[in-house]
């Protein structure tokens, strides 16, 4: 089929590459025209394992182009996905301003051309947009407005896209439900058919739901330090119930991203507008905002204070494989450090220059050695690889003191105990 896809970021750019990777034609469209001049160029904005790659290949092959408008390449597309950012408004809600002015550009470029298309939001938006749209496209006949909210995860985005764990389909018409059977004919994936607002509904529970379950374990582990069980035992004893399941059942410096936050803040207003108390959400939202305090709190314990000390953070991005920094736990604990009067210094493998600009006074390492060099204690913050799998010999001999504090509980207590670090994981000592 013929596909245009409205949004170039994380979400867009996977969808367009694994539309066209199942042999779609399609025309990745975006407003930034820096963007859209690099992607020409087969440069790929964001960092996303096998991507560019994909990307390359499929534009060599002819089956994936990009432009900045719909009236070019995508004059004559079926299929019209909006994947443009929701982000947080001032009050909570989901800004919805790049999403119809998306709109508002589709009706343009189609109200002329009354042939059956589907205008597909992928975009995360509150229970009623699709049907705003609707009323908003009301005048061009032929646009069937059809709600597919997108799962995927970033550092596995494209394997997500390409393999989703289910595709929910939220449509008002046969027609509607039609072009979407059309187009996700070569997946494998469930498919949840439903209405548009069920559907958008979908999509927010999903993410609340997996948010409360990090809330519940970290809000655990703080009982956990004080008793002096091991969380993550606790977590292995739990998961091997198949009604519980183990994913997201780790303790750490909490949920961060460019969707948890929001999203559970926007589904909190949702709540509100219909005067509906989503209590436990609120609480969800509390323990993460307050995680990163409790770790920093502590790291002073273990240092008695921290002005003055040095410590090196290892990790900004929100986690391992993407260069995304929006919400990153990392950046949370980063501030509070510097708060207390730390001196830090950090390392990343790639979101080093994005995070330079938001904290210029932060000391950026060229390598994890360059930056456990004198630290009095080292955190780890984001589970990169190259982070946990330290040469531990080296690392203790480049430290001021062999102090460790796990933020993601991804090393290994046994093993650095035995180079003689001490060690204190989240809710695991
Ligand atoms: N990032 C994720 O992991 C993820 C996962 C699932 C769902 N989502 C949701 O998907 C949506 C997009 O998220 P993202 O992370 O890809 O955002 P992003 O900020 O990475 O990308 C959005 C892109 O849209 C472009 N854009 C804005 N207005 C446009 C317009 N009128 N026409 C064309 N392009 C336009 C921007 O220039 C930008 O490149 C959000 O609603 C988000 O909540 C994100």
């Amino acid at each position: 089929m013929n596909v245009a896809v409205m949004g170039t970021g994380y979400v867009g750019l996977n969808t367009a590459v694994s539309l066209a990777l199942h042999g779609h034609q399609v025309v990745g469209i975006d407003v930034d025209e820096e963007k859209v001049k690099q992607l020409k160029q087969r440069i790929c904005p964001i960092y996303e394992p096998g991507l560019e790659e994909a990307m390359r290949s499929m534009m060599d092959q002819g089956f994936l182009r990009f432009d900045h408008t719909l009236n070019g390449e995508a004059k004559d597309a079926e299929i019209l996905f909006i994947c443009v950012g929701t982000p947080e408004a001032e009050d909570g809600s989901a800004n919805l301003a790049y999403l119809f002015a998306a709109v508002e550009e589709v009706r343009e470029a189609y109200k002329r051309k009354p042939s059956k298309r589907g205008v597909v939001i992928k975009s995360t938006v509150p229970v009623g947009t699709g049907d705003r749209v609707a009323g908003l496209l009301g005048d061009c006949k032929e646009l069937h407005v059809i709600s597919n909210p997108e799962f995927l995860r970033e550092g596995s985005a494209l394997q997500d896209a390409l393999n989703p764990s289910r595709i929910v389909i939220g449509a008002e018409s046969p027609e509607a439900f039609s072009l979407l059977d059309e187009l996700y004919k070569g997946f494998a994936a469930p498919v949840v058919k439903t209405t548009r607002q069920t559907a958008e509904l979908i999509k927010y529970a999903s993410n609340a739901f997996l948010a409360t379950r990090i809330s519940f374990m970290n809000e655990l582990a703080r009982l956990s330090t004080v008793l002096g069980t091991n969380i993550q035992t606790v977590a292995r004893g739990m998961g091997l119930d198949s009604r519980i399941g183990p994913e997201f059942l780790r303790a750490g410096l909490g949920y961060g991203g460019s969707c948890f936050p929001k999203d559970t803040i926007a589904l909190l207003h949702v709540g509100k507008q219909h005067g509906v108390a989503l209590n436990i959400l609120e609480q969800v939202r509390e323990v993460n905002r307050t995680q990163p305090a409790w770790c920093v709190q502590l790291i002073s314990e273990r240092l008695s204070g921290l002005r003055g000390k040095r410590v090196a953070v290892l990790g900004l991005a929100f986690k391992p494989d993407t260069d995304d920094i929006r919400e990153s736990r990392s950046l949370a604990v980063l501030h509070q450090l510097l708060q207390e009067g730390a001196i830090v210094s950090a390392y990343d493998p790639i979101s080093t220059e994005t995070v330079k600009k938001l904290y210029p006074q932060v000391e950026y390492a060229r390598d994890i050695y360059d930056a456990l060099t004198d630290a009095d204690a080292a955190l780890l913050a984001t589970e990169w690889k190259e982070c946990v799998n330290l040469d531990w010999q080296k690392a203790k001999a480049a430290m001021a003191q062999p102090v460790l504090f796990d933020g993601r509980n991804a090393w290994s207590s046994d093993l650095v105990k035995q180079y003689g670090f001490s060690y204190q994981g989240v809710g695991r000592s």
